[in-house]
């Protein structure tokens, strides 16, 4: 255990560079993640301050004028990435990709002024965060759900963080391809290509990319014309989230905001209605098909993370939980092995992530503390084991995809050194 603990905090400072810190040393990811940086920041958080308050800062100043903060940051203008900062072509200050990545920042930042039991005069540091944050989930507001319907959309699979999903294969099936494509892909040869996604599916990810730069990556447009637009359980289930730690934020600053909580009413409210407790079901909604999508993902038990009132929906959610990964030796497998889209080793289609068994632990804690412990130590275990790697065969454990990635080694940390 002490060992791991220091090859996890070697892990992450390898990965620094003088701001921002990699998601891995492999050449994988050669630039800022947005939600990678949030669970790392989470994970600095746990040994050096400084460090976590600069990941933030470094992410937040690629924040767009409009309040979007992009999926990634190109801090150096390196190609060693597909589609780098020229195929993107927008960001002021900073280059970056033109869609977004859950806002689990909101939650992040709450965690560590919580745990740090600052003053509200020390908190004053926090202001210029706390603001940036908050205009960031107005925009998803505004732009993702301009009708008001109480549901947040996501344009492109790369927004949810978890990319080529079972989840997508419906929509994803509808994207015409753009005949002119000259993309060179360099992942798969970093990577097996049997654990990353088809050349099919990368062909999609490019040609949604290249509408969107037609638009120049106007956010009205980029709603009513992309050719992908869901509304998806595990995107809303972190947006609520993120909605209540800055509730808590601006409240705990005595900048309570009426807009912020009404919508938190209405998002809880319709994300409840996309579980179906009694067939213990999920349902996601293509908007762009007008049709839904039901897949067993563990992204869905995100909604645990969101904190619902409703208790019976809450221990439902629990009881499909303990049955989604019952014969499963790793937990939690991303995509229920039963099902037939289900592949071992592919990426997002199968494989246990450690910062989906993070979010879920955070969501049992408060709900059924037996559960969330055994959740912690299985996690704890297979990351002591096969130490930091991208993903994990919840059938064998072996360690797959990135070596040295920085947010398994984040949460390890958070795991295992804040003790709740
Ligand atoms: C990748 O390159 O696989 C990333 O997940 C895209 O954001």
């Amino acid at each position: 255990m002490k060992n791991t603990i220091k090859f996890a905090k070697r892990t992450l400072i390898n990965n620094r560079r003088s701001k921002y810190t990699l998601p891995t040393n492999t050449k994988l990811y050669p630039a800022q993640w947005n939600w990678d940086s949030a669970f790392i920041a989470l994970g600095y958080s746990n040994f050096n301050l400084d460090y976590s308050l600069k990941e933030i800062d470094t992410l937040l100043s690629g924040q767009w004028e409009d309040g979007m903060i992009p999926h990634i940051l190109f801090h150096i203008k390196d190609l060693n990435y597909t589609p780098n900062y020229k195929a993107w072509n927008c960001g002021k200050k900073v280059s970056s990709s033109g869609i977004t990545q859950p806002p689990i920042l909101a939650s992040v930042l709450r965690l560590i002024i919580e745990r740090q039991k600052l003053s509200q005069k020390k908190i004053k540091k926090f202001y210029p965060f706390i603001f940036k944050i908050k205009k960031c989930l107005e925009w998803f507001i505004k732009y993702r759900d301009p009708k008001r319907t109480g549901l947040i959309s996501i344009l492109h699979p790369w927004e949810s963080g978890y990319d080529n999903s079972p989840l997508w294969d419906k929509p994803m099936n509808k994207i015409k391809i753009d005949s002119k494509l000259t993309y060179k892909r360099k992942d798969n040869k970093i990577v097996s290509p049997d654990q990353r996604p088809l050349k099919i599916d990368y062909d999609r990810y490019v040609s949604i990319k290249n509408h969107f730069k037609k638009m120049n990556y106007d956010p009205k447009k980029m709603y009513y014309k992309s050719k992908f637009n869901v509304v998806d359980v595990g995107f809303n289930s972190l947006f609520l989230k993120a909605l209540k730690d800055l509730d808590f934020l601006l409240d705990y600053i005595n900048e309570s905001n009426s807009f912020i909580k009404k919508y938190i009413i209405l998002n809880e409210k319709k994300l409840t209605k996309l579980f179906n407790p009694k067939k213990m079901t999920f349902k996601n909604k293509d908007l762009r098909n007008n049709t839904s999508v039901k897949i067993p993902s563990i992204t869905n038990f995100f909604m645990l993370y969101s904190d619902l009132k409703n208790k019976s929906v809450n221990r439902s959610l629990i009881k499909s939980l303990k049955k989604y990964y019952k014969n499963e030796k790793y937990l939690f497998p991303s995509v229920s092995p039963g099902h037939e889209s289900f592949e071992e080793k592919r990426y997002w289609r199968g494989p246990v992530w450690i910062n989906c068994n993070w979010i879920i632990y955070q969501g049992l804690k408060t709900k059924d503390k037996k559960f969330a412990k055994i959740v912690k130590k299985r996690t704890i275990n297979l990351v002591e084991k096969k130490k930091f790697r991208e993903y994990y065969s919840c059938k064998s454990g072996l360690g797959m995809g990135a070596k040295n990635f920085s947010w398994s080694a984040a949460l390890y940390l958070d795991f295992i050194l804040n003790r709740p």
